[in-house]
């Protein structure tokens, strides 16, 4: 990652929006409507944005939004992008650099899954503790720039765990139980198969997504604590018994974004930074 090119981005942004966000926000598929609770917003849509990579789904909202919530100033991710879009992994966690570079210090970050466990249900949330990254897509891989991080991050608090407790606190206050576990990294277009779900239960993950990993892996390298939250939309290949539809992810998606606003929202709303 280029320094020089995210430094770009991030004065571009701080002099255009004249904020200082702390807090940055990653909104995943169908789950916008964190947007809707933020005050005082200016929104930069990606394309303005100096490098930010070019999205290739259509139809969503692409922008960064700056804003409040509470007393707190936030940036929200309206749009993620993915790795199965056929972006590098320095493009698609190129906004994390400049989050960082905006003094970002804390990242939130959401995401749409599917479960292993069988105790959990769709419309569930999930606190995520850890991750596995078992195709070792790495976003760190290449020259490193002493500047942002060191070569060899540590990664043995990926999810922050006093970020965890206040969440977990949250909740209680607010009425959501999120269950708590393991995400596992899965490049996707195309969803699991039945054989892939039975090893990655072995494997003792006990969700699994396309996303949230590598945003978590340049989060880490940059310093920055992670607190994220998956909302199980299905259950997974095998699991299921109905074939999956990205239509039927996306409405549970929908359902569930209320419940999710609620908890990020009252999470946030007591963050002490
Ligand atoms: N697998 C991978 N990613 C997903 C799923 C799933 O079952 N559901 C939502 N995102």
């Amino acid at each position: 990652m280029q320094y020089e090119k995210a430094l770009n981005a991030a004065e571009y942004l701080a002099k255009k929006t004249k904020r200082m966000p702390t807090v940055g926000i990653i909104l995943g598929s169908g789950l916008g409507g964190i947007v809707d609770i933020m005050t005082d917003k200016v929104v930069m849509p990606y394309e303005s944005i100096p490098n930010f990579p070019k999205s290739t789904v259509l139809g969503h909202a692409h922008n960064l939004v700056f804003g409040r919530i509470g007393e707190l100033e936030v940036v929200a991710m309206q749009g993620r992008f993915h790795y199965y879009e056929g972006l590098t992994m320095e493009q698609l966690t190129y906004p994390v650099y400049v989050m960082k570079l905006l003094g970002v210090k804390s990242l939130i970050i959401t995401n749409a899954c599917g479960a292993i466990n069988e105790t959990f249900a769709p419309g569930d949330l999930m606190i995520i503790k850890d991750h596995i990254n078992i195709f070792n897509i790495n976003p760190l891989i290449g020259e490193n720039d002493n500047r942002f991080g060191p070569r060899f991050p540590d990664m043995s608090e990926a999810y922050s765990k006093k970020r965890i407790e206040h969440a977990k606190k949250v909740a209680k206050e607010v009425g959501v139980e999120p269950k708590e576990g393991v995400y596992m990294f899965y490049s996707g277009p195309s969803y699991e198969t039945a054989a892939e779900i039975r090893a990655f239960k072995v494997l003792g993950a006990d969700v699994v997504g396309m996303s949230t990993v590598p945003e978590t892996v340049v989060a880490n390298y940059l310093g920055m604590e992670v607190l994220a939250v998956a909302c199980i939309t299905n259950m997974a290949t095998g699991i299921q018994k109905e074939k999956h539809s990205h239509q039927q992810v996306l409405l549970a998606a929908n359902k569930a974004s209320e419940n999710l606003c609620k908890f990020i929202g009252a999470v946030l709303q007591n963050w002490e930074e």
